[in-house]
């Protein structure tokens, strides 16, 4: 079933100079991207993104993480994408990330781990409608 999915490129993709690299990945797998957008975010809306998280103990480094320059945020639509795009990212933790994910060969880092994407349809509804609120 074709479904859409929020994706986020973090501040350390950028400022590692992987965009391409990463954002190659999904392409070359077959999903679309239908929006595309390079900013920089405050913290209010890094709460609203992470508002299941906002209560942990490592939400505050995140929070700052996240705002600390700018990302690429996207939703990237196909078959199964939510399961497809959480796959290719790998674990959370880079340091245990499968090799062939993007976290797994990418990042060595349970934070800095590059890149996000919605856990379920209902995380992906919600998540599009804060990034991209005017998207069809
Ligand atoms: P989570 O939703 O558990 O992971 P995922 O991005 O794989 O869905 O956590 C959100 C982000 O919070 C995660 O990408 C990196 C950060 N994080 C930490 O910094 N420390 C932690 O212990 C965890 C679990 C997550
Ligand atoms: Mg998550």
């Amino acid at each position: 079933m074709s479904q859409r999915t929020l994706v986020l490129l973090k501040p350390d993709t950028v400022r590692r100079g992987l965009v391409g690299e990463v954002l190659g990945r999904f392409e070359a797998k077959g999903l679309s991207i239908v929006a595309l957008e390079f900013r920089t975010i405050d913290g209010e809306t890094a709460d609203q993104h992470y508002a299941e998280h906002v209560e942990r103990d490592f939400y505050p480094p995140l929070r700052a993480f996240v705002t600390s320059g700018p990302l690429v945020a996207l939703v990237l639509e196909g078959d199964e994408a939510i399961e497809v795009v959480r796959a290719l990212n790998g674990a959370t933790d880079g340091r245990k990330a499968a090799p062939g994910t993007i976290r797994g060969d990418l990042s060595l880092s349970n934070r800095e781990n590059l890149v996000h994407g919605s856990d379920s349809p209902e995380s992906a509804d919600r998540e599009i409608k804060i990034w991209f609120p005017d998207l069809p």
